[in-house]
């Protein structure tokens, strides 16, 4: 059973109703069922009867939608596919008795206060006044009391995203997961989770063998049209997973966990899976949008400082273009970053791929801002140099090509350097690299039109411009 907690107003409905959509599971709000048996509002019950006596009136309701729920789970013919996501009035566990019940019979996420203008905006209340008073303060200390925190939600394209801290195990409980190898073996346990199908970890099995494998313990686990998929793990495991879930049964539902930070801010949401090829990375390929993504921030902490510096670099991507000043955008440089950081940091893909979600319309181009580089860099090096070592010098590359060609002022590279820098990131090409070497390499580039190469070029912060450049007439 799934509680879901917070102040008033902080979405607990509209995010209790979503997540059991996308998770098959019973939606019960408490605050409904009081209002329907009592045959008044809950500001009607405060005013004729009182506080004390609401809580008296939502303590017992809250037993009976436990009790109710939890016997009907003993019977034996009651599906398992049942249990609930309960969404609790705002003051429901004041009340250590409602705590301990919840508790004791599911897990509680509560979700973070909203901001006073965010909360004015949806009570409609004046721009500027604080509609709950001195309450929220007040509650401040109690709402932060819980451990499993959802720091934001919101809709990408077809995909319900949370994101918070030790949320996956309660929404992982009782699904087909398919994780990453090195996950499943620092994770399982802590999760309650155990993983039908292991993905070997490395891109060098993101290939047609690896999807031929989990089609094959798809078919062994008897997994039908309406079951859905969890995939647990980074980029590999999300793009593998969710491209043998569009292709099983011409295409079954899935839910992305991802595990690293460059899979939490970049490869978990706009619908692209696949796997590699010989002739080229991502060749085949489908889109396919995952139902839920839940982003865990807890998963960072077993993280190399390298893989988080990797996906770093996506974000300060991000952030050249959606533009650093953002208030969304304001990211601490070092340690790891919050779940509302990340939040943040991912609406800037959101919204381009909301824009143009199967890529036909050249908004995605922007997404590959510093790639065009980037790519050609790993290919060069064998792929010694980590993707997002590459991003991190093809921002700054790509950057000097836009002052080059009038688009930017010329002290931009070093701006965008010193922050790709503070990240622990590389900013100039390995010795003996130059961007005349890496050439020819772009010309095979798959943002291509005919011999002109498409450049999502760093023109500076929040201004990254798609530029046509014909290799094969002009210089960079
Ligand atoms: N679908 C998209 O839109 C999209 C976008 C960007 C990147 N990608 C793809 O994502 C992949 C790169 O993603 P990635 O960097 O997450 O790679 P990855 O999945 O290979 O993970 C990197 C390494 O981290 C390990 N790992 C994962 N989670 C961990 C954790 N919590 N603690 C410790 N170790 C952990 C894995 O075992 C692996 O060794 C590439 O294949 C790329 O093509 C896809
Ligand atoms: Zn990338």
């Amino acid at each position: 059973m799934i509680f879901l907690y917070g102040a008033p107003a902080s979405g607990k409905s509209t995010l209790g109703r979503a997540l059991a959509e996308r998770l098959g599971l019973h939606f019960v709000d408490l605050d409904e069922r009081i209002v329907a048996e009592a045959g008044m509002t809950i500001p009607e019950i405060f005013k004729s009867r009182g506080e004390a006596v609401f809580r008296d009136i939502e303590s017992k309701a809250l037993k009976e939608v436990v009790s109710g729920l939890i016997s009907k789970l003993q019977t034996s013919n009651f599906k398992l596919s049942t249990p609930t996501v309960v969404s609790l009035g705002g003051g429901t566990l004041l009340r250590d008795e409602n705590r301990s019940l919840c508790e004791e019979s599911g897990t509680v996420f509560c979700i973070d206060t909203p901001s006073d203008d965010e909360l004015a905006r949806r009570l409609g209340a004046a721009p500027g006044s604080r509609p709950l008073g001195d309450r929220a303060k007040e509650r401040a200390a109690h709402y932060a009391s819980f451990p499993n925190r959802v720091a934001a939600f919101f809709d990408a394209q077809s995909s319900l995203v949370v994101v918070g801290r030790g949320i996956a195990p309660a929404v992982l409980a009782g699904r087909n997961v398919v994780a990453d190898e090195t996950v499943a073996r620092l994770w399982s346990g802590r999760l309650g989770v155990s993983p039908f199908a292991t993905i070997p970890s490395g891109e060098e099995h993101k290939t047609p063998v690896t999807v031929a494998k989990l089609w094959r313990a798809f078919a062994e686990r008897g997994l039908g049209r309406r079951d859905a998929v969890a995939a647990l793990g980074g980029g590999v495991t999300g793009d593998l997973t969710g491209f043998a879930a569009a292709t099983w049964m011409r295409g079954i539902p899935w839910i992305n966990v991802p595990t690293t930070l460059l899979s939490m801010v970049d490869a978990s949401t706009g619908g692209k899976t696949g796997c590699d090829l010989p002739d080229g990375k991502n060749l085949a390929g489908a889109f396919h949008f995952p139902k839920l993504v839940v982003i865990d921030a807890d998963f960072l902490e077993t993280l190399s400082p390298k893989l988080v510096a990797d996906g770093r670099a996506e974000m300060i991507k991000h952030e050249a273009i959606g533009g650093a000043e953002s208030p969304e955008l304001k990211v601490e440089s070092c340690g790891l970053p919050s779940p509302r950081e990340i939040a943040g940091n991912l609406m800037v893909k959101v919204g381009i791929v909301r824009e143009d979600p199967l890529e036909t319309k050249g908004r995605r181009i922007l997404l590959n801002c510093g790639h065009t580089v980037a790519h050609a860099v790993e290919k060069a090096t064998g792929y010694r140099v980590s993707h997002g070592e590459a991003v991190a010098m093809g921002c700054v590359e790509e950057a000097r090509i836009a002052v080059r060609r009038g688009l930017a002022p010329a002290e931009w590279p070093d701006a965008l350097a010193s922050r790709f820098a503070a990240a622990g990131l590389p900013t100039t090409l390995p010795d003996g690299l130059s961007l005349d070497r890496l050439v020819p390499l772009m010309r095979g580039d798959k943002k291509r039109e005919g011999d002109a190469v498409v450049f999502a070029l760093p023109c500076g912060w929040g201004d990254v411009r798609g530029v046509r450049i014909d290799l094969s007439k002009e210089s960079l």
